[in-house]
């Protein structure tokens, strides 16, 4: 039997970022593909049949596969820099919860299967999420096969070097409907879970969110020879639009805008840049507030772009709208964690996109720092523990 603990230090070492600090791990790098490996093998060592489906997504299987199982799982790639537990934990604890589940000697009605989703952080190929969405036909398959990471590798190529045939990624109805329901143990992304209270909370919903890039296009040229006056700086204009979304979200109740990533092209200390992309991820509870926000945006991008000698588009990359978690689910989940508060989270989850097709719902794990999707990030080895013990309860009432 393995503690989560236990399981989280043997990949301790895997995918670590000497810059950046944290891990880099995005999907089919090296380092995701260790704990991909890794993954399988503490499967296997369980004695559970381990399958990669045709999107990529492993399962790993108790009892025969299915229609209609019990499903739970996570990710195990991470975002640059990222923490420790945002993904990885939810995979551990599966496995441990596993563990749990076999030293009760519980029966089951149906078997279970444990899930590692690929790129659900996007951090490659831009779209988060990316495994579930396939599975579930949330995107288009050329849309995703066509997408680039930075060195400009599509998602099909990657997928053919990694054993997938790329004809074949996009909805999977033989495997969604394996799914009878899903559930996903996260780390707490924000300060939900107070010191003193439970260490585990039960999934309520999910905010609407999106990622859109904002190209701010001017006159690139020499830094030296070009008076000020003489400028369509595409940076300077890039700058005030950050600003401006800064603003244009404080200003809406509920609403989140973040400005994380910024290109400039060619980008050269002595060169005015010629283009800056500026990736926009704006969420709200209501879809339609967040819509509006970044159309509000846009507006002042076009402003500011236009006042610079500049011009900007603003292309849509991904949206989800906001999701309540399967009620039904939610109601057995907090029967089987009495006293677990129901919390919202404004970060996107499989359990999101799953959602909209299967009855799924989420586990939050106490996150003392209240900081995620950077190294500071942490669970206590105490609450760590806590979530697979929560996790093995809610698969035992539901199995
Ligand atoms: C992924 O974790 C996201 O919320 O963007
Ligand atoms: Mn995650
Ligand atoms: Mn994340
Ligand atoms: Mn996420």
């Amino acid at each position: 039997m393995d503690t989560v603990t236990g399981l989280l230090a043997s990949i301790a070492d895997v995918g670590r970022d000497p810059r950046r600090g944290g891990y880099s791990r995005p999907v089919f790098s090296t380092p995701e593909l260790t704990l991909r490996e890794w993954f399988k093998a503490e499967a296997q060592r369980r004695g559970l049949d381990v399958e990669t489906d045709r999107n990529g997504i492993l399962w790993a299987w108790w009892g025969q596969p299915e229609r209609g199982a019990l499903v739970t799982g996570s990710h195990l790639d991470s975002v640059p820099g990222g923490g420790a537990f945002d993904g990885p934990l939810g995979v551990a604890s599966a496995l441990a919860a596993v563990d749990l589940l076999r030293e009760r000697g519980i029966s089951r009605n149906r078997s279970l299967a444990i899930t590692v989703f690929p790129e659900e952080e996007g951090s490659r190929f831009g779209v988060a999420c990316l495994g579930s969405r396939l599975l579930t036909g949330e995107i288009d398959a050329d849309k995703a096969r066509n997408l680039r990471d930075a060195d400009g590798t599509t998602f099909a190529d990657a997928a053919r070097a990694n054993g997938l045939d790329p004809a074949r990624l996009g909805r999977d109805d033989e495997a969604l409907a394996r799914i009878g329901d899903f559930v996903e143990l996260h780390v707490e992304q924000g300060r939900g879970l107070g010191e003193d209270g439970p260490a585990v909370a039960v999934g309520g919903s999910v905010l609407g969110h999106g990622r859109w890039r904002i190209s701010v296009s001017g006159q690139g040229n020499h830094a030296g020879t070009t008076a000020m006056d003489d400028r369509a700086d595409p940076m300077v204009a890039a700058a005030q639009i950050i600003v401006a979304v800064q603003k244009a979200a404080a200003a809406v109740d509920g609403a989140r805008a973040t400005v994380g990533r910024i290109s400039p092209v060619p980008g050269g200390t002595n060169v005015i840049a010629s283009r800056v992309d500026v990736w926009l991820d704006a969420r709200h509870p209501d879809d339609a507030a967040a819509l509006a926000l970044v159309e509000t945006i846009h507006g002042k991008a076009q402003k500011i772009a236009a006042f610079e000698g500049c011009t900007v588009s603003l292309t849509p990359e991904s949206w989800t709208g906001s999701v309540t978690f399967d009620a039904a689910l939610g109601r057995s989940l907090e029967l089987a964690l009495p006293g677990a508060p129901v919390l919202a989270t404004g970060a996107g989850h499989d359990a999101g996109f799953l959602a909209g097709h299967v009855p799924s719902g989420m586990l939050f794990v106490r996150n003392p720092t209240g900081i995620s999707h950077s190294p500071e990030e942490h669970v206590e080895a105490e609450d760590a523990e806590a979530g697979a013990v929560a996790l093995a309860d809610a698969l035992e009432a539901l199995l």
